[in-house]
């Protein structure tokens, strides 16, 4: 053959090639070998790695074998994402890029030989996302993450976190939104919007039920479809309909036997079919361990990948074990999301985010979410000098610990937070707190991602706590830290104060209270801790959960008045941890190893502590303003429900309004009534009044309860109540269905 014709005819087969991004996902599938398609269901950290066991007890990603190596696949791409898909030049299929995680994007801020640094923002976590009740503000804090995504050459951000918080003690709660599904899916609708309005995907996570970290594995979680579809999937269903995730992350556990990686029901039956979810699902690292199962469920993507996965996938396919229709359906789904990355539309990265004009979005978002437990009048604090006990005021937590970590520039510690206020610190005390901080912290390991190392309260003499009272009032911070890989525990220290916390606020309140000043205590944690008793004992109580890289100033404002605060809190707090029902059968408290049953059912948070009659410390939708609101005039219009709220106090403020139905239908084992709606004021000037307008949900019908036949409106009266919190029930209407 002439040289030109051959010439000719390769430029024709390149030129007919189908590329990813320009011609039909179908053509591009027709066009691949099994190997490729194995390759593209496997993600690349591949080929040197080895999976953990799937066995009880493994937790910790750290220990997993060959997570040094996936560090090292990374080093071309985005070094410190947490993995990458498989290659095809030839169809246009670039390496997709997938980093963590729900505070900020996670990658490593240095590398190798670069002067150049990579930091990114840390925002509040979840819980304080939700705590906000703003689904605009927690948009624009996924914008912000989206934007960082975007400009640090990442494709899919893993994240929002939105299990249900079950339980006090799931060492991810941070992450995690709410114990309410409506709450949960409705903060995560926002995020993923925010994040995706950029170009980029989303995962969201974990899929679902995964409700604590001992055992995360293999833990077999026992729950009734009613529990499942009313709670635990109820948020995925609204993120879904309502902000289609690129991607959808499943989880670890196993529900009712099987791993959810491996559920068809979930994955494809209900996910895919009944939602109509049109993105791609793949695995948590290393979930489960049956790739042919875990495809013919419909996890379409197993990552972060393992040689013996594409093995396996591909001798399956070789004996007719796994069909090839099944994998042409998955590498479909994944092409599908692949052909709008900014990857395969060629989007040039500058690694340049506007990290100024986020660390406002994450102080903004901060102060919005903050919960003020209690106040006597001390706060706004209008006095200036102030003594700062307790080690978190000098090296604030702004997050947890695990892939939910963000390699951020600084963090704004509360020291330096009240010093911007304006207010003044007691020096010496200032002084001891941060060489004790300094001489214990060099003991200890330098923090990272999966550690972040604290250090036990610094022990306090009567005699610095007089000296210290010179200063007009008395700040104490309490703190924990909390992450992936473990549950927290009951005990003192944790959960309960520990007796040097408790000693700390005897003996600084009883000191500056015989001197009549105030006393104020600062919470910088991700989930509830017990705080029985302590409201007797000091001024005021602020929430400021873990509050994100500029968590001091955050603080700062909420002290001085600079901003009123207005979160709400999205998950109750008890009075006594046995008072929660899934103290019964949380962790390893059932005796059953490997095993967890949800005896509880739909009596979760709120849900249980109205129905029984139990009374929490803090209730579900609780938190005060430096002012006060009236509700009036409360009605249902069609189904948008119409309250006016009035400003009643002497300052701006913003309110978070709750409408709660009690559903007919007489059935003792339902909750008493659910939240249906929310929503938040604008600031309201002294004496304003907002007329507070909310469309039920369309998306889902949140009247609706799980029966034997599905989803039913039971006919009957159902009546609705306006709520500043699930405790303060104000107003009421019925409608009958
Ligand atoms: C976590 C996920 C995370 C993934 C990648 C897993 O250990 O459970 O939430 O996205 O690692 O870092």
């Amino acid at each position: 053959m002439k040289t030109d014709v051959l010439i000719a005819m390769i430029l024709m087969a390149v030129s007919c090639t189908p590329k990813l991004g320009d011609s039909p996902v179908e053509k591009i599938v027709g066009q691949m070998s099994v190997d490729e398609k194995v390759r593209t269901v496997v993600g690349t950290f591949t080929q040197t790695a080895t999976p953990p066991p799937v066995a009880p007890g493994v937790n910790n990603r750290a220990d997993y074998p060959g997570s040094k190596e996936a560090t090292a696949l990374s080093k071309n791409q985005v070094p410190g994402a947490a993995g990458d898909g498989f290659p095809i030049e030839r169809l246009g299929i670039p390496a997709i890029v997938y980093a963590d995680g729900p505070a900020g994007l996670r990658i490593d801020p240095r590398r190798e030989n670069d002067s150049t640094t990579y930091y990114c923002t840390a925002f509040p976590g979840g819980t304080l996302l939700s705590s906000t009740w703003d689904t605009e503000i927690v948009k624009e804090v996924g914008a912000a993450i989206g934007d960082e995504v975007l400009r640090y050459g990442v494709d899919v951000l893993l994240a929002p976190g939105m299990n249900i918080q079950r339980n006090p003690l799931t060492g991810r709660n941070f992450e995690y939104y709410s114990e309410d599904p409506l709450l949960s899916g409705l903060t995560a609708a926002a995020y993923v919007n925010g994040v995706q309005s950029n170009g980029v995907g989303t995962s969201v996570k974990h899929f679902a039920a995964n409700n604590q970290e001992l055992y995360r594995n293999g833990i077999n979680e026992i729950i009734s479809e009613r529990a499942l579809r009313e709670l635990y999937l109820r948020g995925f269903e609204l993120v879904t309909k309502l902000a289609q995730p690129w991607t959808v992350m499943s989880s670890y556990n196993k529900i009712n036997g099987t791993y959810a990686s491996e559920n068809k029901w979930l994955l494809t039956d209900i996910l895919r079919d009944e939602w109509g979810y049109q993105g791609f699902i793949m695995t948590d690292w290393f979930g489960a361990d049956d790739p042919v199962l875990q495809m013919e469920a419909g996890n379409d993507l197993l990552m972060p990948g393992t040689p013996n996965q594409i093995e396996e996938l591909k001798e399956a396919v070789a004996s007719g074990r796994l069909s090839e229709d099944v994998l042409d359906r998955n590498v479909k789904h994944i092409l599908e999301v692949l052909a709008k990355t900014p990857r395969v539309k060629g989007y040039a990265y500058k690694n340049d985010p506007d990290l100024f004009a986020h660390a406002i979005i994450s102080l903004n978002a901060a102060t919005e979410g903050m919960v003020l437990l209690h106040n006597n009048g001390a706060l706004p604090l209008e006095t200036k000098t102030v003594a700062l006990f307790g080690n978190y005021g000098y090296d604030i937590q702004p997050g947890g610990s695990g892939s939910g970590y963000v390699n951020r520039a600084y963090k704004i510690n509360l020291d330096k937070g009240l010093a911007g206020a304006g207010y003044t610190l007691d020096k010496d005390l200032a002084a001891a707190y941060k060489n004790y901080i300094a001489e214990e912290k060099a003991k200890l390991p330098e923090e990272y991602f999966w550690v972040i190392p604290t250090v036990e309260e610094m022990s306090v003499s009567n005699e610095m706590i007089r000296s210290a009272s010179s200063s007009d009032a008395a700040i104490i911070t309490i703190g924990r830290m909390s992450g992936e890989g473990g549950d927290r525990s009951e005990a003192k220290g944790d959960y309960l104060l520990s007796d040097q916390e408790q000693s700390l606020v005897k003996r600084v309140s009883k000191e500056f209270h015989s001197k009549g000043k105030p006393v104020i205590v600062v919470l910088n944690i991700g989930a509830p801790v017990e705080l029985t008793g302590l409201e007797n004992q000091v001024d005021a109580i602020l929430l400021a959960w873990l509050p994100g890289q500029e968590a001091g100033s955050a603080i700062a404002d909420i002290v001085s008045g600079t901003v009123n605060p207005s979160g709400k809190l999205p998950v109750s707090f008890a009075k006594n941890y046995h008072d929660i029902p899934s103290s019964k059968n949380f962790g390893l408290s059932s005796g059953e190893i490997n095993t967890v049953r949800y005896e509880e059912d739909l009596m979760v948070g709120y849900r249980y502590f109205t129905t029984a009659g139990v009374k929490p410390l803090y209730p579900f939708g609780f938190g005060l303003s430096y002012t006060t609101f009236e509700y009036s005039d409360f009605r249902i219009e069609d189904n948008t429900l119409c309250v006016k709220v009035k400003n009643t106090g002497l300052r701006p403020g913003r309110e978070v309004v709750q409408f709660y139905v009690e559903k007919p239908g007489g059935d003792s084992t339902r909750p008493k009534y659910e939240l249906c709606a929310f929503s938040k004021t604008k600031l309201l000037s002294p004496g304003e009044t907002a007329d507070v307008m909310v469309k039920l949900e369309t998306a889902i019908n949140p009247l609706e309860q799980w029966t034997d036949s599905g989803w039913s409106l039971v006919p009957g009266t159902y009546r609705f109540w306006a709520a500043a919190s699930s405790e303060n029930l104000i107003l009421n209407t019925n409608k009958t269905y």
